[in-house]
């Protein structure tokens, strides 16, 4: 993929994302996970922190070996096993039915094919199992969608085809996952056209 991307990137990731004002989105996308969790984006584990304790194992998704190498000190102080079980949320080497629980935070802007991602979280989830998410993406407000359309072409060649403009709760009902919770607003501190935030819970 590049030098940039390969190992830059997950650098700037893990600081960017890893943000202290991230917390508390964090703990609100991770609240309820339990059992077998699987974590599509896994980055550098930036979530780690936030498992709740009913959840008993969690199998990071992430194509990034700088990103994994990143978060090693977090994983190997988790209380919570981790391991890395697969490197493409397009394709996930487990079986129908596999997990309780699924998460996903600040990624599926990034999965190319974000419809495929979706379809197999919900394939390896177990029936009446739930996908808990925080994304940005496209806004409520004409005037920053706008925006966010004009500046996609920058953002998904700086941040390793992050887009701007997906609208991730329509992505997660076109799946098939019915809204659970859902929270829409603006990262305070952020601009709009990057901090249009979608957090829930879709089972
Ligand atoms: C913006 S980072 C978010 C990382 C982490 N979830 C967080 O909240 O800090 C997006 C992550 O998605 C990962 N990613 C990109 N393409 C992917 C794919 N096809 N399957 C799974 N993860 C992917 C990237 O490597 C990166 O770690």
């Amino acid at each position: 993929m590049g030098f940039y991307t390969d190992r830059i990137l997950p650098h700037l990731t893990d600081k960017v994302c890893g943000v202290a004002a991230n917390d508390t989105l964090r703990r609100r996308a991770c609240a309820g996970l339990h059992g077998a969790v699987v974590e599509v984006g896994f980055g550098s584990g930036n979530n780690v922190g936030f498992y709740p304790a009913e959840v008993e194992r969690v199998s990071g998704v992430e194509p990034a070996d700088v990103a994994w190498k990143i978060g090693a000190k977090r994983i190997a102080a988790s209380t919570v096993p981790i391991e890395r079980a697969g490197l493409d949320g397009q394709s996930l080497p487990f079986g129908d039915g596999t997990f309780d629980t699924a998460l996903s935070t600040f990624t599926l802007c990034t999965i190319p094919d974000v419809a495929a991602a979706l379809a197999e979280i919900r394939r390896v989830l177990k029936p009446g199992g739930t996908l808990h998410f925080v994304e940005h993406g496209l806004a409520p407000d004409a005037s920053v969608r706008t925006w966010q359309h004009r500046l996609n072409p920058i953002q998904k060649r700086i941040a390793g085809g992050c887009h701007l403009d997906r609208d991730i709760p329509a992505l997660i009902s076109g799946a098939g996952f019915e809204t659970v919770e859902l929270d829409r607003f603006y990262l305070a501190g952020a601009p709009k056209a990057f901090g249009a935030l979608s957090l829930g819970v879709a089972r």
